[in-house]
């Protein structure tokens, strides 16, 4: 089921359709799929604009009725809330100590920094594919250690903490953003289907935020034979995999440019911006976990 599904929607010599593919942007409310569900606001949501979000009580909340925990959120980000976290990613989460895709090419002579560089560089950005924060997932072991640790940026983790408080997830008050992938789409670039299962800690939620570019997103189940939905993913929406749906197949089978009366950094004022140009043609997705169990301070092996 999944591989199929994938290869359809990633195909460029027969187009898909997109008939099938969920948009929360249009007529989602009556759709018998999914379930709205209130936020849950707390004292902490008094800081929502200060993390570039609307007031909480606005957020729009979905559960798949036949994928419990698995939840979507319509973009609950102000236009400058996208900006700043677009600008985090590409000029800050790039700079050392995270790690970089393009680490081992020696792109970058030592003390330079991807952003300022690539002002300079044309190409550079093209080849930058993902950055990681605090644990550095380790792509060959697939294995968190504490030799690859470093600070978790904190902004992003109060986000996190935000986002897993307002949809009333039971990791609740122990909750913690410890890694991230930022991972960055061109429009060609896709993502196979994989399931998440390098954190210990694998019953508090993955958190999936993106930026720029709309993708298709693909989730199945625990079996590559469950049945699969496609869904848009546009600049700003969130999905949170919980619960069961934690440990899901899921991928991104493809990037659909946005059409630009739909793009926030076009009219608000960022589209000149070099982090708005590169929206342009890409996607970001800022992709977070908690490694480690409720009360553990570093990985027991
Ligand atoms: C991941 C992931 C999805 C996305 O990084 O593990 O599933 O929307 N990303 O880019
Ligand atoms: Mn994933």
């Amino acid at each position: 089921m999944f591989k199929r599904e994938f290869k359809y929607y990633k195909s460029r010599c027969s187009p898909p359709l997109f008939d099938n593919v969920l948009n929360f942007d249009l007529n989602v409310c009556h759709n018998s799929e999914v379930t709205k569900k209130r936020p849950i606001v707390s004292s902490e949501h008094k800081n929502c604009s200060k993390y570039g979000l609307v007031d909480v009580k606005q957020w729009k909340i979905f559960e798949f009725l036949d994928k419990l925990g698995l939840i979507f959120i319509v973009n609950p980000f102000t236009n400058q809330g996208q900006q700043y976290w677009v600008e985090q990613c590409l000029q800050e989460y790039t700079k050392k100590p995270n790690k970089l895709n393009i680490d081992p090419f020696k792109e970058l002579q030592p003390g330079e920094e991807l952003w300022e560089t690539a002002q300079k560089q044309d190409g550079l950005l093209k080849k930058l594919r993902w950055a990681t924060l605090g644990y550095h997932h380790n792509w060959d072991t697939k294995e968190y250690s504490e030799k690859a640790r470093d600070e978790f940026p904190p902004d992003l983790a109060e986000l996190s903490r935000l986002i897993v408080r307002a949809i009333g997830d039971r990791a609740g008050d122990s909750y913690r953003a410890e890694a991230a992938i930022i991972n960055f789409y061109h429009l060609d670039s896709t993502l196979s289907g994989h399931k998440d299962v390098s954190e210990p800690n694998m019953t508090s939620p993955l958190l999936s935020v993106s930026f720029g570019q709309s993708a298709i997103f693909l989730v199945g189940g625990d079996s590559l034979d469950d049945p699969v939905k496609a869904m848009f993913l546009h600049s700003g929406d969130i999905v949170v995999m919980s619960g069961p749906a934690r440990c899901y197949y899921h991928g991104i089978p493809r990037i659909v440019p946005t059409h630009p009366e739909d793009r926030p950094w076009v009219g608000g004022g960022w589209e000149l911006t070099a982090a708005g140009r590169y929206l342009d043609t890409s996607r970001i997705n800022m992709n977070v976990r908690q490694v480690l169990l409720p009360g553990e301070e570093s990985i027991k092996r």
